[in-house]
């Protein structure tokens, strides 16, 4: 029901608000892996809303735990005083994380979740007396949120440039090599040598000035990027050999994205802090967290005078009852339902099967794909300075199906409960468009 006159008000994030305001499109309920539109057409959800709703839409055990929570306990403060389901939410988050992951600190989004691992990692240094420790290391094409940690360490151009002199940090080079992995099945085998350029990184800054490197272990928002194979257990062999922290940014691989709890989990390599949010709650309510290694925490704690405030840090919704209340219905249904393993499952062997037959395409020119993520990267179309991927989602829209576009990529991270013919049902709408716009 529209309740609006116009759509002035709302100035949308990260939208071309003027087209989308001359043409809006406007969902109005969701369902398992479909939103329905405000005139009633049926769109597969093949992004997981912003690869956030891993369980798929409607969880009525989440709804009500939500109401539940609300009547009994809506708020309290979560600064020198505690409600029991922030510390049951901790202790069972971290039945998933890897040892020794085994402290929560809780934030309200990705982005600050981001900017709480970046804090985390300095108040460390300098709790052990490393106060010359505090440059960070990211990588081009990343994308750690909005704050100005994360666009500091981010690589995405446009969220960087016009913002300021941000933080003193370096970037290693991203790992999106189409020339010699394209069409890889899963991780690519070529260009280890990405990893070996934190030694060169750490060369000119020196380790003792180095803090923390901080990455997605598969880049998300920079168009599905891929680590080739060995690549994180090599940049973990660095940063350990260098007394340099480690953090992967596991806002989008967390919570069964690729077959595992995480990716640290999946490729068996354990960072120092992984950064989660999204998937956490199933994306209905907003929460992050960073989890963090018991030596970490307690190096930061032993630092501090006894009875005093260990870190400044915090924020008014850190471990909102609410918010754990979703978190502790959507692990309920994680375990439950066995989905953070499913896409290394059957469905992930047709997932990628799925994906890669666009290969015949003449204008595809790489297929990336993992678990339960991928994209499809295209020419840059002849005599347009334009990308194709705008008008491939919106066409993709036109023809039932919501995908993410980033210049000529365009990529998905359906719900985990996605069925072969939905995901057969997303492959024909990407034909159907380019056969449209090319
Ligand atoms: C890897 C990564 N980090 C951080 C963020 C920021 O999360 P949020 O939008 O919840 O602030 C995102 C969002 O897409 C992300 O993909």
């Amino acid at each position: 029901m529209k309740n609006y006159s116009s759509l002035d008000a709302f100035w949308m994030p990260f939208t071309p608000n003027r087209s989308f305001k001359a043409n809006p499109r406007i969902v109005s309920r969701t369902e398992g892996v479909y939103c329905y539109t405000d005139k009633g057409q049926q769109i597969l959800d093949a992004t997981a809303g912003l690869w956030c709703v891993n369980a798929g839409h409607g969880r009525k055990e989440i709804a009500e735990a939500i109401g539940k929570q609300a009547l009994e306990l809506d708020y309290t403060s979560p600064f020198s005083f505690g409600h029991d389901i922030g510390f049951e939410f901790a202790e069972r988050l971290i039945k998933h994380t890897p040892d020794p992951l085994n402290k929560v600190f809780f934030a309200n989004s990705g982005s600050e979740a981001v900017e709480s691992a970046l804090k985390i990692a300095l108040a460390y240094q300098s709790a052990r007396g490393k106060h010359g420790k505090f440059k960070l290391i990211g990588r081009e094409m990343a994308y750690h949120g909005v704050n100005f940690g994360g666009i500091s360490v981010g690589g995405l151009t446009p969220n960087r440039k016009g913002f300021g002199p941000l933080l003193q940090v370096d970037h290693l080079p991203h790992t999106l090599d189409i020339e010699k992995n394209a069409f890889s099945r899963g991780l690519p085998e070529h260009d280890l040598e990405g990893a070996e350029a934190l030694e060169e990184l750490i060369k000119f800054h020196d380790a003792s000035s180095i803090a923390a490197v901080i990455i997605e272990p598969v880049s998300g928002a920079g168009g599905v990027i891929m680590p080739p194979k060995g690549y994180l257990k090599r940049l973990r062999e660095i940063c350990t050999a260098h007394d340099i922290l480690l953090i992967f940014d596991e806002v989008i691989t967390g919570w069964g994205r690729l077959g595992s709890a995480f990716a640290a989990t999946e490729f068996d390599v354990v960072p120092d802090m992984i950064v989660s949010a999204k998937g956490i709650t199933n994306g209905i309510v907003p929460l992050g967290a960073v989890f963090v290694a018991d030596a970490i925490h307690d190096t930061i704690m032993d630092a501090a005078p006894e009875g005093g405030v260990e870190f400044y840090h915090g924020y008014t919704y850190s471990a909102n009852p609410v918010a754990c209340a979703a978190g502790l219905a959507t692990l309920d249904i994680y375990e439950q339902e066995g989905l953070l393993e499913r896409a290394s499952g059957e469905i992930g062997q047709y997932w990628e099967d799925a994906l890669h037959s666009l290969q015949d395409l003449e204008q595809v020119i790489d297929v990336r794909n993992y678990g339960l993520i991928g994209a499809v990267q295209f020419a840059q179309p002849d005599g347009t300075a334009t990308p194709i991927g705008g008008a491939m989602q919106l066409k993709c829209y036109e023809l039932g199906v919501m995908i993410r576009a980033m210049g000529n990529i365009i990529a998905f991270s359906p719900p985990l409960t996605i069925q072969p013919e939905e995901i057969d049902q997303l492959v024909a709408a990407i034909r159907a468009a380019v056969a449209e716009l090319y």
